[in-house]
């Protein structure tokens, strides 16, 4: 007997699961046509969407400014977790419809409302990791064969693309190579966070998840990765 598909009798639509930079959503003030154009293109696809948004800059702000009034790093990471929440209420907002109203807190909560939505969004959950994570931890939950990274930049470099412009992208990476460059990357200074955080490599790599590396921005690319079609950012499997 197999597992129940979250999502009930509508077996026959797959989900994608979506991590959604904080710093397209929000990267100072809202920027909801950007989101409006997303979700525009996600409402055309024969998919279920679950979305992670990340917290980009008003994460970074909130951690500051707790950590100025003497909290901890955990203390740090909820006023952050709040700033994602902020931002998955910017998307839910714009989507409107067919769609959880409030920010899910917990995969359960995540779990439940996709048996009800074709859209389920949520932020961060616990201290101590990032959305990154919790968008494999929610496609694991979901059954999701597939997940996209969105963010600024357009795929995974062997080197940081900003500081070394011979950087060369990866068209196609497996699970191993993906954890050998994230681990490496893990020990580099403060500041120069790799594109996928490394738990999130560990977790595509358990459950064989299909990740697909696009700028948030290339809606072309978007929609080719949302089909699992060659792209022109990375995928690892
Ligand atoms: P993000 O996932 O947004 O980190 O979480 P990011 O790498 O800065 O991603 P972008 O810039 O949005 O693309 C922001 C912070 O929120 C806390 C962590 O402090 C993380 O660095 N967080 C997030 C958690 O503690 N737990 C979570 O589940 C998610």
């Amino acid at each position: 007997m197999g597992f129940k598909n979250p999502f009930g009798e509508d077996r026959l639509m797959d989900t994608v699961v979506l991590s959604l930079g904080g710093s397209l959503v929000n990267p100072g003030t809202p920027d909801t046509q950007y989101v409006a154009s997303l979700v525009r293109l996600l409402r055309g696809m024969k998919c279920k969407f679950g979305i992670v948004v990340g917290g980009g800059k008003l994460a970074r702000q909130w951690a500051d400014a707790a950590r100025k009034k003497g909290g901890s790093e955990f203390d740090a990471d909820e006023a952050a977790i709040k700033a994602t929440k902020k931002n998955a209420q910017i998307v839910i907002d714009v989507l409107k419809k067919d769609v959880n109203a409030k920010v899910c807190s917990t995969f359960d909560e995540a779990r439940k409302q996709a048996a009800k939505h074709r859209f389920v969004v949520m932020g961060g959950t616990i201290p101590g990791i990032t959305t990154d994570s919790d968008a494999v931890l929610l496609a694991e939950c979901l059954g999701a064969k597939r997940v996209l990274n969105l963010s600024n930049i357009d795929g995974i470099y062997n080197d940081n693309p900003v500081r070394n412009h011979n950087a060369k992208k990866f068209r196609r990476m497996s699970y191993a190579q993906l954890i050998d460059l994230a681990g490496k990357n893990d020990m580099r200074t403060a500041g120069t966070h790799f594109v996928f955080d490394f738990l999130a490599c560990k977790l595509i790599a358990r459950s064989k998840i299909e990740a697909h590396f696009v700028h948030g921005k290339n809606l072309l690319d978007v929609r080719k990765a949302i089909d699992g079609k060659p792209h022109g950012g990375t995928v690892v499997r």
